[in-house]
């Protein structure tokens, strides 16, 4: 009692600003520990934990540097300082994780892309931290209504400037916000698997069906849960024209105005060829038909 007591008139009132104010706070900042979480990295092997890590506490793993790339979000080079993925993989789950199919990425937003290991292993992938000029680590999202974005945790990058393939593929590989990282030993999608023996055309046509296609649409049942399925009972081979089907990979609002799929990537330079290709894959599954197991994974 008596602290208070004793103090002059005004002090309930200077004792309820500062329970105000410390309200504000409050309201103000929650996102102090939310960013101080935010920081933390999750790797795990087939969605088990395996290690829960800092973005601060890769640098014993990783030698850290600086990269330039050419940032397609922003069609301009920009420079980050970052870690070279391999290293990172090697300290984390030891030279298993080259025997891995693909390394599934979780964003903060729940966006949820997968990369091939293969890619790891023939380019150089890197997890930038910060800005080399250590301004802010955002960037200002060209494809998406420049929409800024923060970037951190970790954002997968590549050393990307002069390797034409990498700069054909891009955004599809380049998640921002990775607050998990899942290595996947297993194929995923085995119904979507082209026939043992196909053609290189064929094999081809999938690789970009994977990439592009894959995360909305499902083939026997595997793959994304967005978009139709594509091959059962009736493959899309089988009632849409060949010219039409072309048309709905490369311009899909040419045949229907309202629809939610969006164009094969204006930055592939063979757009023609990659729709060919995707054709190919897609004729090849109408004669591998598998009935879906289950409900496709959303
Ligand atoms: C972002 C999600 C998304 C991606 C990526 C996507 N699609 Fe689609 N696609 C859709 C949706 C949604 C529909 C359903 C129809 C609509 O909205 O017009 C559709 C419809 C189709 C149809 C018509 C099916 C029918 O029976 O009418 C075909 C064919 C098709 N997609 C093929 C593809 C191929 C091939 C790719 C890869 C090059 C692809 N889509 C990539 C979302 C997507």
């Amino acid at each position: 009692m008596t602290p208070v007591a004793s103090l002059p008139i005004y002090a309930p009132r200077v004792v309820q600003y500062l329970f105000l104010f410390a309200g504000f706070l409050a309201l103000a900042f929650p996102a102090t520990s939310f960013s101080e979480n935010s920081d933390k990295v999750e790797f795990k092997k087939e969605g088990k934990a395996v290690r829960t890590i800092s973005v601060n506490d890769l640098h014993p793993l990783a030698r850290e540097r600086s990269l330039e790339v050419f940032e397609p979000h922003e069609r301009r080079n920009r420079v980050y300082r970052a870690f070279p993925a391999r290293a990172v993989f090697d300290g984390v789950f030891g030279k298993d994780w080259e025997k891995a199919r693909e390394i599934v990425f979780t964003a903060l937003d729940g966006f949820q892309p997968s990369v091939p290991v293969k890619r790891f292993l023939h380019h150089d992938g890197y997890f930038a931290f910060a800005n080399e000029n250590k301004g802010p680590f955002t960037l200002t999202n060209k494809l998406q209504n420049d929409e800024a974005v923060t970037l951190g945790p970790l954002y997968l990058v590549w050393d990307n400037i002069g390797s034409k393939e990498l700069l054909e593929t891009w955004v599809s590989d380049m998640p921002y916000q990775i607050k998990t990282i899942d290595l996947k030993m297993k194929e995923r999608f085995p119904n979507m698997l082209p026939p043992p023996g196909s053609s290189e055309d064929v094999r081809r046509g999938f690789n970009h069906f994977r990439t592009q296609c894959a995360a909305c649409h499902t083939v026997n049942g595997d793959g994304g849960g967005k978009a139709p399925e594509l091959n059962y009972p009736e493959s899309i081979v089988e009632y849409i024209k060949p010219e039409y089907l072309k048309r709905w990979i490369l311009a899909p609002q040419t045949i229907r105005y309202n629809t939610h799929m969006p164009a094969l990537a204006e930055e592939i330079s063979n757009r023609e060829q990659v729709a060919a290709e995707i054709i190919a894959y897609l004729k090849a599954m109408s004669g591998a038909k598998r009935a879906p197991s289950g409900n496709p994974s959303r």
